[in-house]
């Protein structure tokens, strides 16, 4: 029997979703949040029972107050969260805009990392965080800079949380994917036939002979916030289907 309750930012669509459907399977208790009134709703109604929802928006500070208030209230302390929560939107350096730099920015890596600071006094001892990362980190893909460096900001921060935060018992570590089919792509700006390219790339080229599915992502994320991985410190799982080796 499982008694763990863990947080996923943006559970609601995509690689957060299907980390939620697998951790209620396991009997975990899972909340979502997300910024589309819509998605949650939708979203919330497939998890079921076990799951609760909260609109929230990463990238401002009072909501994250606020939603860690609410949690508070409803569950008390937590054993989990999932820092997923994140968007991409394809531009090339030299086309990139202050705005476009801003909100990647302000969600992939200020949401991130006000998350992480502001859910501290609820986290249990000892507790798990995820960091949501990716393969860009460590391999050039154009048109991604901002994206690039939102998420090796947001990696550079683990090493530091894990010395800071020890004496609570909070661990942290991170998984990275590969190129995940989700509806990031679609969100992204790029066209579909842009999209089709990219996946039939990575399906193509890939050792497991198809693209990554969110599904893929869940398994290791759970295994990352469980006891499994309790003496783990800053460990990166790549979730990639080999594409990078
Ligand atoms: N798919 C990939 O190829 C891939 C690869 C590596 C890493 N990742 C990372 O995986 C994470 C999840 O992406 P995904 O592929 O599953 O894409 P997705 O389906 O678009 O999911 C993104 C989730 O984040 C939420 N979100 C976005 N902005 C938010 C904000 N300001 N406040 C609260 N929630 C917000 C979305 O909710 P709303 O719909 O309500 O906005 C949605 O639930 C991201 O951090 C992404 O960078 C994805």
């Amino acid at each position: 029997m499982n008694n763990k309750t863990v947080v996923i930012t943006g559970g609601t669509t995509g690689i957060g979703f299907a980390c939620a459907a697998y951790l209620l399977d396991l009997n975990y208790k899972v909340i979502i949040t997300g910024r589309t009134k819509e998605n949650l709703e939708k979203a919330v109604s497939k998890l079921g029972e076990n799951s609760t929802g909260f609109l929230s928006d990463t990238s401002s500070l009072s909501a994250i107050d606020d939603l860690v208030f609410k949690i508070k209230n409803e569950f008390g302390k937590i054993d989990g969260l999932f820092v997923n929560a994140g968007i991409f939107k394809a531009s090339n350096f030299e086309g990139t805009t202050e705005d476009l730099f801003d909100d990647t920015m302000n969600v992939n890596f200020k949401g991130a990392f006000f998350t992480v600071q502001k859910f501290i006094p609820i986290l249990k001892n000892p507790s798990s965080i995820v960091l949501n990362t990716s393969i860009v980190v460590f391999k050039a893909f154009t048109n991604t800079s901002v994206y690039t460096a939102s998420k090796a900001a947001l990696e550079s921060l683990s090493k530091v949380l894990n010395i800071e935060l020890a004496d609570k018992g909070i661990r942290t570590n991170i998984v990275s994917p590969g190129v995940t089919e989700s509806p990031i792509q679609k969100k992204s700006g790029m066209t579909d036939t842009a999209i089709n390219e990219l996946l039939n790339h990575f399906s193509s080229t890939s050792p497991i002979g198809r693209i990554v599915q969110p599904t893929d992502i869940a398994p290791i994320v759970e295994f990352l916030l469980s006891d499994k991985s309790l003496v783990l410190r800053n460990e990166k799982i790549i979730v990639d289907g080999g594409t990078t080796l």
